[in-house]
């Protein structure tokens, strides 16, 4: 992830900066820079490498200045090279940004039919780009940030500097977090807390869609239907810890709330937003094989049952998935030429490491889908395909999810394009909608509200059941593990075609039964099995789009509903995950167990 830091002072902010961006050192990073305002004019200072490199840069040619932004990236698309180092400027405007601008090249396309002339093929340097635009055709300042902003599609978190308003900062946020700090007589903005650690504990949280202006002694925050508003000021807690809850109650509330961002980071890592295609590391060619093993544990394994669906529709691959801990004692007639891909937040699970060394025995070529990269499971593959959630300190695998599942979809989606499969076009087309993925997480995130006040009456049940098709079956079996491993509630995931071979026997009233249904070719076979529970006094919680919930509704009355964003129907896993894990985090608070730290449960499980 990268980082953001801005300041207003009375004092030079360059040193200031630094030791904001050294906070963000956490996220991982390649490259850094900062700029600011020396008599009036925007200066920048960028350099390849580690914090130490920039700073050497700024021995040898110091910034002063009063006002400035820095940054910390991570380079995804785009090697790490100065000319793709942050800030991007033009010459009235610089910006640093953390996420993904969706519709970048559109405006780009429009922005260089309008003569603009760019520096680099990133993303970051369209928003510089728009801002300036929209100041040559006369709007003020604020006016002309305020204008590009709302033509922005994505996740985003961004700091810009303006000329001719040497005394402030511009900020805006969507989907990747952004927080204001106070102190006397200066003004900071940071990715989070930690960052503003060394300046403030008072700390404003941005809200997505949320824009603000920062002088030195005061900010203003438009929301976004343009609304001055204000929003609430924190004292944050942050201690030395490497990770803070970014202020939140736990853990887990943060990393759900930081999926829009880390899913946007993990795809910037695989998708080449400007030519729609995707980018697999070098080693990985799927053309010739005959089978794909998927093999992981726990919320992974449910990843892994989602990528068979996809190899399946977009790869014409045969897949065969089994949880790490049966697939190593089988004697699995391995085909030549395999592929065993294997799916780990930790990269260091007892089972799964297990199921990867007799896989490697048996001449497969391993594929590891891992969020820690220097761990063992890394180590040991052949071909490490990362996953760029940050650090997951809940037991409870959220954004590790979301993020594994970003990574097999690109990969997936390039093994059709291997394998003749896929059409240039319809990878162009199914890339797109991956690029929508992280702003329509944060419009899942956008229903918490109304899913915790559900969570009172879910928190009262003694059995749970969730259902779902296709690609949204794994989720269902996602769903009733993250609610049994946290709330302790008893809760079974099936396949909703399942449910009259047996376990419609357990509804009653209750049963609360939790359906996960896009509105998708399968939709109205799940909404029959749902009205079969809703006709034997069953109480559905049906989880679908608007238009999903609407059209079920006329066979019955739901008990309860969470609309979610209208999305690909076959990438609904990435964006449907939000609400099954809102439901069972606000299911466990209502219950007071321990959501970070659940009972007998480790983060990582190293032994058998
Ligand atoms: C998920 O919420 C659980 N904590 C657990 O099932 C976890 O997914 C499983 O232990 C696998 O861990 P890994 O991804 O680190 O291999």
């Amino acid at each position: 992830m990268c980082g953001i830091i801005g300041i207003i002072s009375k004092q030079s902010v360059a040193g200031p900066i630094l030791e904001g961006l050294t906070r963000l050192e956490y996220r991982g990073y390649d490259s850094a820079g900062i700029a600011t305002f020396v008599d009036g004019e925007i200066k920048r200072r960028r350099a390849v490498g580690k914090l130490s490199a920039l700073k050497e840069v700024l021995a040898k040619d110091p910034l002063s200045g009063l006002v400035g932004i820095g940054h910390t990236r991570w380079a995804t698309h785009g090697a790490p090279t100065v000319i793709n180092a942050h800030p991007h400027a033009t010459p009235d405007v610089a910006v640093v940004h953390n996420g993904i601008i969706e519709n970048f090249a559109d405006l780009r396309d429009e922005l260089m039919a309008a003569g603009r002339t760019f520096e680099t093929e990133t993303d970051t340097e369209t928003i510089a780009q728009l801002v300036s635009h929209y100041l040559g055709r006369g709007n003020k300042p604020e006016a002309a940030f305020a204008k590009a902003v709302a033509r922005l599609k994505g996740a985003f978190a961004i700091a810009v500097l303006i000329k001719n308003c040497s005394d402030q900062v511009f900020a805006a946020r969507m989907g990747s977090p952004l927080a204001i700090g106070c102190s006397d007589g200066a003004m900071f903005l940071g990715s989070d807390a930690y960052a503003l650690a060394p300046f403030t504990n008072r700390v404003t949280y941005l809200l997505d869609g949320d824009r603000a202006v920062l002088t030195q002694n005061e900010f203003t925050i438009h929301d976004g239907t343009g609304n001055v508003v204000q929003r609430e000021e924190q004292i944050s807690d942050v201690s030395a810890t490497l990770v803070d809850k970014g202020g939140h109650r736990h853990f887990m509330a943060k990393e759900i709330h930081e999926q829009s961002e880390v899913v946007g980071h993990t795809l910037s890592a695989y998708v080449d937003p400007i030519r729609r295609e995707i980018r697999l590391p070098e080693g990985l060619d799927f053309s010739g094989v005959t089978r794909l093993t998927i093999s992981a544990c726990g919320t992974a394994y449910f990843a892994g049952l989602i990528a068979k669906y996809w190899f399946e529709e977009w790869a014409g691959l045969s897949v065969e998935v089994d949880i790490a801990s049966e697939l190593r004692y089988r004697h699995v007639p391995y085909p030549e030429k395999g592929v065993a891909l294997y799916i780990s937040q930790s990269g260091e699970t007892a089972d799964t490491l297990a199921a990867l060394r007799d896989a490697k025995a048996q001449k497969q070529q391993i594929v590891a889908i891992v969020n820690v990269p220097e761990s063992t499971i890394s180590r040991e593959a052949d071909v490490l395909c990362p996953t760029h959630a940050g650090p997951e300190i809940g037991v409870a695998s959220t954004k590790a999810f979301t993020c594994q599942l970003a990574a097999l979809a690109c990969i997936a989606i390039a093994a059709g394009r291997q394998r003749n499969k896929l059409t240039a076009k319809k990878e162009q087309a199914l890339v797109a909608a991956l690029l929508e993925v992280p702003r329509q997480i944060a419009e899942a995130i956008g229903q918490s509200e109304a899913i915790e006040k559900i969570t009172h009456e879910i928190s009262k049940a003694q059995d749970v059941l969730y259902l779902g098709r296709g690609v949204s079956f794994p989720v269902a079996l996602e769903g009733a593990l993250k609610l049994k491993e946290i709330s302790y509630i008893h809760a079974e995931g099936y396949a909703a075609g399942e449910l009259k071979h047996g376990p419609i026997a357990l509804i009653d009233e209750n049963v609360p039964v939790i359906v996960v249904a896009p509105d998708d070719r399968l939709f109205e076979k799940t909404v029959s099995n749902m009205h079969e529970v809703m006709a034997r006094g069953g109480k559905c919680l049906l989880i679908s789009s608007k238009k999903g919930i609407a059209l079920a509704s006329r066979g019955g009355t739901l008990w309860e509903s969470v609309p979610v964003p209208d999305v690909e129907p076959l990438l609904a896993p990435l964006v449907y995950a939000v609400p099954i894990q809102l439901l069972a985090y606000y299911t466990a608070v209502a219950k007071g167990t321990d959501v970070d730290q659940p009972r007998n449960l480790a983060k990582s499980v190293t032994v058998e």
